[in-house]
């Protein structure tokens, strides 16, 4: 039995309909079941949050396998950045070698490091050394940025594109490799499927698409897709971060985006690997171009 975290999101989703065509028995800690859709009814369901670490026990019983994708790069009510990805990644690590799992994959970010500017890819390297520094085998897939047709990112830059000018957080001169959600599923799944090598039974793999953009190029590759080309603005970060900081002060948690999101697109994903560690778990990711069909 598999246990899978962040079943719901980009990546998630494609990888749990992977494993239910598989027919590979899966249980999902979720939120809110309704938003597996219609895979919930071929999956186990463990009622848990990251925020609840004593959840994780029960969701732990009598599995092998942990695919731990749950993360979150904005604060939420009942945990911070730091609770929700370091914190409960930790105490998922150690339920998990309590519970006799055999195998751990986590999926971490390129750039992750404990001085990182960001919040969020501070506690995902502290995330990654938990992993790392337990007992158990594990896999470390470290990705660039993921982008799944339709995500928030996507959906953000379209409704900005009904503005005759698109504000760019900072210059947008950060680089990225972007890579499919779809793509990342595949390589988690062939990850899983990879014989054990006794010898280095662990492994850590950057995965990262073809091309390599600046956060402007792909903003301009998605407003091109979505049929609306525009001329994007660059707003200064102080101006940015006061902004965002006065919408989240005023919206909560319906803010379209926060300030740790906005800041994590100023922050280099690259690899100088390209798409070997995708291609040595034998996939070829996609262009970003040719996936949003503008090449
Ligand atoms: N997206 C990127 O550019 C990128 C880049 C590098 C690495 N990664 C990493 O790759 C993994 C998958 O990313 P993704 O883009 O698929 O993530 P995503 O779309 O943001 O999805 C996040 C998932 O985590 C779940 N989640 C959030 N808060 C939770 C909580 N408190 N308790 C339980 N579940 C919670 C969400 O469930 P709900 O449906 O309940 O919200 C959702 O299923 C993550 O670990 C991410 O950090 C992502």
């Amino acid at each position: 039995m598999i246990l899978l975290t962040g079943a719901t999101g980009r990546v998630g989703a494609p990888l749990l309909r992977r494993l239910t065509a598989a027919r590979v028995p899966v249980r999902c800690l979720v939120r809110d079941p309704k938003r597996l859709g219609p895979e919930r009814v071929r999956v186990q369901i463990a009622l848990g949050d990251l925020a609840d670490p004593p959840s994780f026990r029960n969701a732990l019983r009598g599995v092998s396998t942990v695919v731990h994708l749950a993360a979150s790069a904005r604060d939420q009510p009942q945990g911070s950045i730091e609770e929700l990805n370091a914190i409960a990644t930790w105490r998922l690590v150690q339920a998990a070698e309590r519970a006799g799992v055999e195998h751990f994959l986590f999926t971490s970010a390129l750039g992750a490091t404990a001085h990182d500017r960001t919040r969020f890819l501070r506690a995902k390297a502290l995330a990654e050394q938990a992993v790392t520094e337990s007992g158990l085998r594990h896999t470390i897939l470290a990705s660039s940025l993921i982008y799944a047709l339709g995500d928030e990112l996507m959906t953000l830059l379209s409704r900005l594109s009904l503005l005759p000018l698109v504000p760019l957080v900072g210059r947008g001169r950060a680089q990225f490799q972007p890579i499919w959600a779809d793509d990342v599923a595949e390589c988690i799944e062939a990850a899983l499927d990879r014989p054990v090598d006794p010898a280095a039974p662990n492994l850590r793999v950057e995965l990262a698409g073809p091309d390599v953009h600046t956060y402007a190029e792909v903003a301009r590759t998605v407003l091109r897709a979505a049929g609306r080309p525009r001329r994007l603005v660059p707003v200064p970060l102080g101006l940015t971060s006061r902004a965002l900081r006065l919408t989240e002060a005023l919206m909560k948690s319906a803010t379209p985006v926060t300030w740790d999101e906005a800041e994590l697109l100023e922050v280099a994903m690259t690899t100088p690997h390209g798409t070997s560690g995708a291609e040595r778990l034998g996939v070829a990711p996609k262009r970003l171009a040719a996936v949003l069909g503008t090449a």
